[in-house]
């Protein structure tokens, strides 16, 4: 394992639920699915939906405070927030510096990272390159999504899928520590854009009643072929990030992949040749919570005693772009 340079930290974690819950009961009455083949297929029961009126930076905002708690650390303090994210508040600017704003965090500078359900890895990814080369000491950095926003409700194949929530992770630097975060790897294939997407609301078809009419400002899925793709991809990246930081599939404590569906995480825990008991696994209770999925699992397992001091954390995410990554945390 890599010896002491100055590394990041985590030093505080949070997240924030929204408290409407739509169970698989609910959904029964709202598209021709049931309970069984929902549960059968993807493992999920139930989803939390942000209510009418609010927004991303709101969800973001608590998840923040809760972290900042956590980390003992003001907002004043943080240098960046870097928040990943597909549902921002406005078209621009970006949520983070709506959240800079409710935060008062003064000093910091803060942007939006767009890689999908990928958006937290790629957000602590860059975090981390600003901690390493100095440019920043203290980084909050958010993985934020309400794709409820985004969901056609008469879709079955996509709404019951997905659901909102937000998490957050205060970053901070240790100069001489072999602690920290040990590796990251990040990675796209744009071959598979349509794969996965929304095809209008952006500059190729911005919105008019026509692309309300049709729908288009719903996501579009070709849910066979990313089930494919995101449980291959997952297994080869994750593979990359341990070898980066010099750990074996042994010496890590817990896998926290991204929370899509229960058959992906399994096949993943299957090929990686990790054993469930190590595997971080909240997507009945939340759905797929896109950029949120992987910080709001962290900080579950946190709160729940799963990750000790000196645990080595693995952290995986796939999705549209195709985007996906990996990370090797040493706490
Ligand atoms: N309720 C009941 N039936 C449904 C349904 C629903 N909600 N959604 C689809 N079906 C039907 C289909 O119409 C199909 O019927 P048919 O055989 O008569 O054509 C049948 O169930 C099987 O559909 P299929 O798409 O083959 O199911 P699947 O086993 O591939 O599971 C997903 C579908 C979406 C659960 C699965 O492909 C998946 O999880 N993919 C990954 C999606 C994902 O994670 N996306 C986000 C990545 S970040």
């Amino acid at each position: 394992m890599s010896g002491a340079q100055r590394r990041s930290v985590i030093l505080g974690t949070g997240s924030e639920l929204p408290n409407k819950v739509i169970t698989n009961e609910d959904l029964e009455k709202m598209v021709d699915t049931s309970d069984e083949w929902i549960t059968v297929r993807t493992g999920i029961k139930e989803r939390r939906v942000l209510e009418e009126g609010k927004g991303n930076a709101d969800m973001a905002y608590r998840a923040a405070q809760r972290a900042l708690a956590d980390a003992g650390v003001e907002a004043n303090d943080l240098d960046a927030i870097i928040m990943g994210t597909v549902t921002p508040d406005y078209p621009f600017p970006s949520s983070a510096c709506v959240l800079e704003d409710m935060l008062g965090a003064r000093g910091a500078f803060s942007f939006d990272v767009g890689a999908a359900c990928s958006g937290f890895l790629n957000a602590i990814s860059v975090a981390d390159s600003f901690i390493r080369t100095g440019k920043a000491n203290k980084a909050l950095v958010v993985g934020s999504d309400a794709l409820s926003r985004l969901l056609n409700w008469q879709d079955r194949t996509t709404c019951i899928l997905f659901g909102d929530a937000a998490g957050a992770v205060v970053l901070g630097a240790s100069e001489n520590g072999s602690r920290g975060i040990l590796s990251t790897k990040l990675r796209t294939d744009g071959s598979y854009v349509k794969q996965l997407y929304v095809p209008a609301g952006g500059s190729l078809k911005p919105a008019r009643a026509e692309t309300v009419e049709r729908n288009e400002h719903t996501i579009t899925m070709n849910g066979k072929e990313v089930f494919k793709i995101a449980v291959r991809s997952m297994e080869e990246i994750s593979r990359e990030a341990m070898d980066e930081a010099g750990v074996s599939i042994d010496q890590v404590s817990l896998v926290i992949p991204h929370q899509a569906n229960r058959r992906i995480v399994v096949a993943l825990a299957e090929r990686l040749g990790v054993p469930m008991e190590k595997v971080m696994v909240n997507l009945e209770k939340y759905g797929n919570t896109s950029a949120a999925s992987v910080p709001v699992a962290l900080d579950e397992a946190r709160r729940q005693g799963r990750i000790k001091n000196g645990d080595i954390v693995l952290l995986n995410a796939f999705g549209a772009g195709f985007a996906w990554g990996a990370a090797v945390i040493k706490f």
